[in-house]
């Protein structure tokens, strides 16, 4: 369990906020004076009772509605237009079980929801602020503050602008209420489930997704935990992979910037620090830090690797992209300074891509984010003079003038004055992972959704993926719609039911006899659920539920012989064993 700010009511009041959204909101700033005198029940006290007893739905609606007693209408709604200041709450009992209910209640800024962060502004002038960004431009920013109202700062006004760990969400509101009110309130929210019949129906993103008979096992691989104590709240792993060429060795990435070398022994596992770029790397809030590494395709010569993280500099998130180099042992990081091949500015700090992989052309693929904020509300996905919302593809042994990198003669938009060159594919929201399947070549991706679905596409050449205009099949926004551009469906997508955050695997290509070979994998974050689809010229063919991690499904790896593994944030790596189960055996109703 995270510890909790304990003071943040008296740190919000400190400052002296723009909004005063203490004087618009019920008194709830006063709340745990008065708790403490009446004695109101402590938070493992709500926590317990909610966890154990059952709650009346419709009095815990009445009271979620109640803005005299309650304030939740004021930063949230339940009709899916998410333009409050905190998350749309539509679909919040498939998001999450009751005891992450509870504790989204009780500790708000414990886990904070991606993208809906607080930012704390000052200007110039003295003036502070707080609240959502909404909007950024090359002239200012909007924040939404717990009053619902956008309060629009021009850029050359702001002194300081940063990312707070606090959540606009107060602490303490539960203060008010009984036990039972409190369970109510909570019962009500587990009834909110995305309506099944507002979506899109589509063969790609079908209504149940049928599990396995048997299920694929998650088997720990190593067998230690591979979280160490870490020195910021809500960080974990990010990635897994076998060092070419060599059956024991793994690295291990964790956001803060740690890379650590396993080598797989007899008995256990040896773990040492391969490269430390904690200094480096910036992981303060959300997605952001150490996202993925990939070795070059002559690694065994060349011994070159490339890394993908945020960095601070100038006042400002970006990505980079990094080449370093292996010790001639291949023990360590050579301790060179690494080649920057390329800068990526942040707009918000909101989805920065994660991975990068060479393609079997040998030219290095990466994507990007759209970076935020919520709704990309300045079309970046759509934008081809920007490498926001876009996948990528470079040469890294060649360079052209004045780029650490060249640009392959065959990318579809070079020699465009309206496009940038390194554009391989555009129209993504969040490319956390993709990967390239070594049979077919396919490259198999899968975009994070925002409100309502989750995707996967096999990208192609030069098509665009929909972002912001579409959500998965959904149409999503005509702001940025052009004439003439075609969209490409998504293969799969999946409601809120599954899962809230998709996370990319692998094609499986272990063991040929398998009736999962050919299979691609994935899985989602938050649910922890892994899928297993094949298509056809890039329609569903089948989709099934074949497992699960007991962690949050951060990434999967893949080694030489095709085995798959599931990358848990809290520490764990899985190896998954497919050998009791079978792809084409669905569980009965
Ligand atoms: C002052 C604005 C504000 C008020 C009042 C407020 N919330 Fe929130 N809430 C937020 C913000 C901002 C977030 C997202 C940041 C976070 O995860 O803490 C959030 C997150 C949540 C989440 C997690 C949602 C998700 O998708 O991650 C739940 C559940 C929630 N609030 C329920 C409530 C309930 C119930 C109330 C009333 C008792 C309430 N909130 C009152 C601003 C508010």
């Amino acid at each position: 369990m995270k510890t909790l700010p304990k003071t943040r009511l008296a740190a919000t009041l400190t400052f002296a906020f723009a909004f005063a959204w203490t004087a618009n909101l019920p008194n709830f700033a006063q709340a745990p004076a008065a708790a403490v005198a009446a004695k109101v029940p402590s938070l493992d006290e709500y926590r317990k009772y909610a966890l154990t007893h059952e709650g009346d739905v419709s009095r815990g609606a009445k009271l979620y509605a109640d803005d005299q007693k309650l304030a939740c209408v004021k930063c949230h709604s339940i009709n899916g237009q998410a333009n409050k200041a905190g998350p749309d709450l539509f679909a919040v009992g498939d998001k999450f079980g009751r005891r992450d209910l509870v504790d989204a209640m009780l500790a708000p800024s414990a886990t904070i929801s991606p993208g809906y962060g607080a930012t704390l502004v000052e200007t110039k002038a003295g003036e502070e602020y707080q609240g959502v960004l909404k909007q950024v431009t090359d002239t200012g920013i909007q924040l939404m503050g717990a009053d619902g109202k956008l309060v629009s700062v021009a850029k050359s006004d702001i002194k300081q602008q940063r990312g707070s760990t606090v959540s606009l969400m107060p602490e303490g509101m539960q203060a008010g209420l009984s036990l039972q009110e409190f369970t109510d309130l909570t019962e009500y929210l587990t009834t909110l489930r995305q309506p099944e019949n507002t979506l899109v129906s589509n063969h790609g993103m079908p209504l149940l997704i049928p599990q396995l008979a048997r299920p694929v096992t998650a088997r720990p691989f190593f067998t230690q935990e591979l979280r160490v104590p870490h020195s910021k709240a809500q960080t974990g792993l990010t990635a897994f992979y076998q060092v070419p060429d060599f059956r024991n060795l793994f690295l291990v990435l964790n956001q803060e910037g740690m890379i650590w070398m396993i080598r797989k022994t007899v008995t256990g596992e040896e773990k040492t620090v391969f490269a430390d770029l904690t200094e480096e790397v910036f992981c303060e809030r959300g997605p952001n830090g150490l996202l993925g590494l990939t070795f070059h395709p002559k690694f065994r010569e060349n011994r070159k690797y490339y890394v993908k993280h945020q960095i601070f500099e100038e006042g400002t998130v970006a990505t980079i992209i990094i080449e370093k180099q292996f010790t001639p042992d291949f023990t360590q990081d050579s301790g060179s300074p690494p080649r920057r091949l390329l800068k990526i500015q942040s707009v918000a700090e909101d989805h920065g891509g994660g991975c990068l992989q060479f393609g079997p052309d040998g030219f290095l693929y990466f994507g990007m984010g759209d970076t935020g904020p919520h709704n990309d509300p300045n079309g970046h996905a759509q934008n081809l003079q920007l490498l926001l919302g876009k996948m990528m593809r470079i040469d890294v042994d060649h360079t052209d003038d004045g780029k650490g990198y060249a640009i392959p003669t065959d990318n579809p938009f070079r020699g465009r004055t309206d496009a940038k060159p390194e554009i391989w594919a555009y129209g993504f929201r969040e490319p956390w992972r993709f990967s390239f399947d070594r049979v077919t070549g396919d490259l198999w991706l899968a975009d994070v959704g925002q409100d309502r679905v989750e995707e996967v596409n096999i990208v192609r050449r030069g098509a665009n993926y929909g972002w912001n205009v579409y959500e998965g099949f959904e149409p999503f926004s005509n702001q940025y719609r052009k004439e003439g551009r075609n969209f490409v469906p998504p293969v799969f997508a999946y409601r809120r039911k599954y899962g809230n955050s998709i996370t990319g695997g692998y094609v499986y290509r272990g063991d040929k006899q398998s009736s999962f070979y050919g299979v691609y994998l994935c899985g989602d974050y938050t649910s922890k659920r892994i899928f297993g689809l094949t298509q056809e010229n890039g329609a569903l063919k089948s989709i099934r539920q074949i497992g699960s991690i007991p962690q949050g499904l951060v990434s999967f790896g893949t080694d030489e012989a095709g085995n798959i593994y599931a990358v848990g944030f809290e520490g764990m790596i899985y190896q998954l064993d497919f050998t009791e189960s079978r792809f084409d055996e669905i569980k009965p109703d």
